[in-house]
């Protein structure tokens, strides 16, 4: 049976993946595509609904991201956000002007009509607005349904034509009862029934998976994060010991991480998996030695990486399939999917070698947000520590640690790194105890990194001339900009004290406060 799905055309607004995600959220399939989509293949993928996402065009523009007005007239549903909604009414004859101001923030918004977009949702309410255009006409047998002070047409519906406006951003956060308004369109108006659930796509995906491998054989390089975790338990339940995982311990994992990652997934874990663990951190060591350079670094834990697990493979003989752990964002953002612009590909040390004798690639979490990624691993029963593990760069402490990487080097980072996580995730416990909540300075992202600088101090009686460690916590959507998070004094003071405490090779901390932009998230 076909997939019912909506599709989400993509005109390059910064938004634009969070109006998928939360289009899932409502149990609805979604896909994103470009503005500059054929129409003829909209049509062949036979969407129950379309929406528009915004953009930073003005559409009365010569060269404006624009769309066939042929869109409109498919009979499918269509809701248009933000500068979708200006195109939809532009396209269809209304007027579209620059205002005066722009109009920027959480914003009250009035409902002045019923409208099945609003089922459910208070006559006065807030929504998150951000635009210097705005309708100044509205394009004929549309009726207003929402304003605000300073936007006459805050939202506009068709009826006979299934056609739907909103000016504002009900995808994002600060407009409350967004998610409301994005299910009455997918799954009132557009009549999706909700079969978008983890549960399905797991039982779903071990049938298919099944079907696909037959009786082949397939290689997992398992890196213990949460995608190639995910990959390799899905398809351990499909094709039992068809599958073998590499995990690879380059000896720059954080502490006792790779007897944690053998702990679930080896023989005495609780996945019947072919599991082989390759202990290769001398060799690592011995590779990077005086090599200070971060580039040259990433580059050597790659290419040594994929030596090992290529003899690996090898010694398995003929391998049918290999599996990459692609998640939706990445296909996304690769430019396969939507408009907004490539930042970054990262050299990941679980990605694909060149001369491994396989078949066929199999990217089983290819169509998910990775927390579909999270919620499919709960539904695999792995442990909910490793489901939410904030994310571990491939080359590991080998870009947490400036200049060369030495054994001793390695072993302070991660003395540390196991104190200041520790720290951290008792606080944010405790606040949650307390106020059923995580704090507000919760980071996405926290660790130690060893700064390369020695200084002076004073322990006990003695002069000290030690290492100093930086300390990087960041709270970040989408890890492509980020802020520093604001972790209290008192916490900060603890971990300090107890890492120059029980850390031998340190004697200062600092606190790297630096935003991405201008910094990045490694230091790196
Ligand atoms: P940066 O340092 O570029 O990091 O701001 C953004 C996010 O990506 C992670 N990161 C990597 N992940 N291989 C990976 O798999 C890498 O080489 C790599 N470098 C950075 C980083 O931890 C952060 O989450």
């Amino acid at each position: 049976m076909e997939r019912q799905k909506v599709i989400v055309i993509d005109f390059g607004g910064q938004y634009n993946q969070l109006v998928a995600r939360r289009v899932r959220e409502c149990n609805v399939y979604c896909e994103i595509y470009s503005y500059k989509t054929d129409i003829e293949k909209i049509k062949e993928m036979n969407p129950m609904g379309i929406i528009l996402t915004g953009g930073p065009s003005s559409c009365y523009e010569e060269d404006a991201a624009t769309c066939s007005p042929e869109l409109f007239k498919l009979g499918i549903p269509v809701l248009g956000l933000c500068y979708g909604a200006q195109l939809m009414q532009h396209v269809l004859g209304g007027k579209v002007e620059r205002a005066k101001d722009r109009e920027y923030g959480k914003t009250d918004i009035i409902i002045d009509n019923s409208s099945a977009l609003f089922n459910g949702v208070p006559e006065k309410t807030t929504c998150w607005m951000s635009h210097f255009d705005y309708i100044s006409k509205t394009a004929p047998g549309f009726k207003v349904i929402a304003h605000t002070d300073n936007c006459p047409a805050a939202a506009l519906e068709n009826v006979n034509e299934n056609l739907y406006a909103i000016q504002f951003h009900p995808e994002v956060l600060h407009t409350p009862e967004g998610t409301k308004m994005l299910y009455n369109f997918v799954r009132n108006i557009c009549g999706c029934a909700g079969d978008w659930r983890m549960d399905s796509f797991v039982k779903e995906n071990i049938s298919k998976l099944r079907e696909r491998i037959g009786s082949g054989k397939v290689l997992c390089a398992l890196s213990g994060g949460v995608d190639s975790s995910v990959a390799a338990v899905l398809l351990s339940k499909a094709i039992g010991d068809q599958l073998t995982c590499v995990f690879v311990d380059h000896g720059l994992l954080r502490k006792n991480e790779a007897d944690e990652v053998e702990a679930i997934f080896g023989k005495e874990g609780s996945y019947d998996i072919n599991f082989v663990r390759v202990n290769a951190r001398d060799q690592f060591y011995v590779k990077l030695a005086g090599v200070e350079d971060p580039e040259s670094k990433r580059k050597i834990i790659g290419e040594e990486f994929i030596r090992l697990f290529e003899q690996e493979a090898k010694k398995i003989g003929k391998v049918d399939f290999l599996v990459q752990g692609t998640i939706y964002p990445d296909v996304v953002e690769s430019g396969l999917g939507g408009e907004s612009v490539v930042i970054k590909s990262h050299h990941n040390v679980g990605g694909l070698p060149d001369h491994v004798d396989f078949k066929e690639i199999i990217e089983p979490l290819r169509d998910l947000f990775k927390d579909e990624v999270r919620k499919v691993g709960l539904e695999l029963g792995i442990p909910e520590k490793l489901v939410f593990r904030q994310p571990f760069p491939g080359p590991g402490l080998g870009v947490r640690i400036i200049g060369d990487v030495t054994a001793e080097k390695v072993r302070i980072v991660q003395d540390a790194d196991a104190i200041y996580r520790e720290e951290i995730e008792k606080e944010a416990a405790a606040y949650k105890e307390k106020n059923g909540e995580l704090p507000d300075w919760m980071p996405d992202q926290y660790f130690a990194a060893l700064t390369n600088v020695r200084s002076v101090g004073v322990m006990g009686d003695e002069r000290t001339f030690d290492y100093a460690i930086a300390l990087r916590a960041v709270r970040t959507i989408d890890f492509m900009t980020a802020d520093c998070a604001r972790i209290p004094w008192d916490v900060l003071d603890k971990v300090t004290s107890r890492i120059i405490n029980e850390v031998r090779g340190i004697n200062r901390c600092f606190m790297d406060i630096t935003s991405k932009p201008p910094g990045t998230i490694e230091l790196l």
